[in-house]
């Protein structure tokens, strides 16, 4: 595997790779890797001759309150673990390169960026807007690899690549969990014991959602409830409980076609987002 860390170096791999005849898969992350991105990589592999991961940090998605400084950065483990799970490149850029001095062009997306996440985040994805933007711009592959787990994300970025048609395919990828249903985050080393234990809920509050919309209840507001009253028996703080529309990510007054259920509970000092996605 090869550790690449300049723009013109990647253009240049990325070129080899195509005058052999191989496809492009690419797996944008900021590193701190566990099974979650692992699966990304390990999928792109299986679809692509030349799977690149991106690791980098990205300063402009994160809030000034935020832990863009305490980020976990381990770039020895990080690239280990990209080649074991079959990435061919990683791209490791520094901030000067991707952001040099003077560089303030910035991709919003409207509506999609200011429910659920957008409200207390605002800038957020903005940010990712941006540097998803100019690592396709600069890895230029066929298709992307995202997660689940940040749903609003993956939407914010189908719409970017359709209204700025870039030529690349988004693939979402399911949430890939603990044994106790906990989604992998790599915030979740923030957590204390006792926060560690609590945090099931999230999950588990989702699962009881889903069994009370397959009973019939179609009314947000008693699912979002039902939610909260097992949420607020633990320590955590909910920043918000949504059932809103999977596409426009509007809150939606019925339970009906597809939905996505989601929220983001502090728990201590991490703040934890999951979500599922119905199609009633
Ligand atoms: P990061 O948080 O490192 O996540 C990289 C990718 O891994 C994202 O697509 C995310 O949804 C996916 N991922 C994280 N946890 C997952 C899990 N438990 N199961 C499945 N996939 C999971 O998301 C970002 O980085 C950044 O915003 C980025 C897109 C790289 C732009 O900076």
């Amino acid at each position: 595997m090869q550790t690449i860390h300049t723009i013109q170096k990647l253009r240049l791999a990325v070129q080899k790779a195509r005058t052999e005849g191989k496809s492009i898969g690419f797996v944008p992350t900021m590193g701190a890797f566990h099974q979650g991105h692992l699966s990304l990589i390990q999928r792109c592999k299986k679809d692509h001759g030349l799977c690149v991961v991106s690791i980098f940090v990205n300063p402009t998605q994160f809030g000034p309150k935020e832990d863009y400084r305490n980020y976990p950065r381990d770039k020895r483990r990080d690239c280990r673990m990209a080649a074991a799970a079959g990435a061919d490149v990683v791209f490791y850029p520094s901030v000067e390169e991707m952001y040099p001095f003077g560089c303030c062009s910035l991709v919003d997306v409207p509506d999609v960026t200011k429910t659920l996440c957008g409200k207390s985040r605002p800038h957020h994805f903005r940010g990712v807007a941006t540097v998803v933007a100019k690592l396709f711009l600069i890895v230029n592959p066929d298709q992307a690899y995202f997660g689940q787990k940040d749903y609003q994300q993956t939407v914010v970025i189908q719409k970017m690549a359709r209204d700025l048609n870039f030529p690349v395919k988004i693939r979402v990828i399911a949430t890939v969990r603990e044994p106790d249903g906990l989604a992998m985050s790599s915030r979740n080393i923030y957590l204390t014991p006792q926060e560690r234990s609590e945090a099931t809920v999230l999950f588990a509050s989702l699962q009881a959602a889903k069994r009370s919309v397959g009973k019939g209840e179609k009314d947000p507001k008693a699912i979002k409830a039902l939610i909260r009253s097992m949420i607020i028996r633990t320590s955590g703080r909910i920043d918000y409980i949504e059932c809103a529309d999977a596409q426009t990510l509007r809150p939606v007054p019925r339970l009906e076609g597809r939905c996505v259920i989601a929220l983001a509970v502090f728990f201590g000092k991490a703040r934890l987002i999951d979500n599922i996605i119905l199609q009633i």
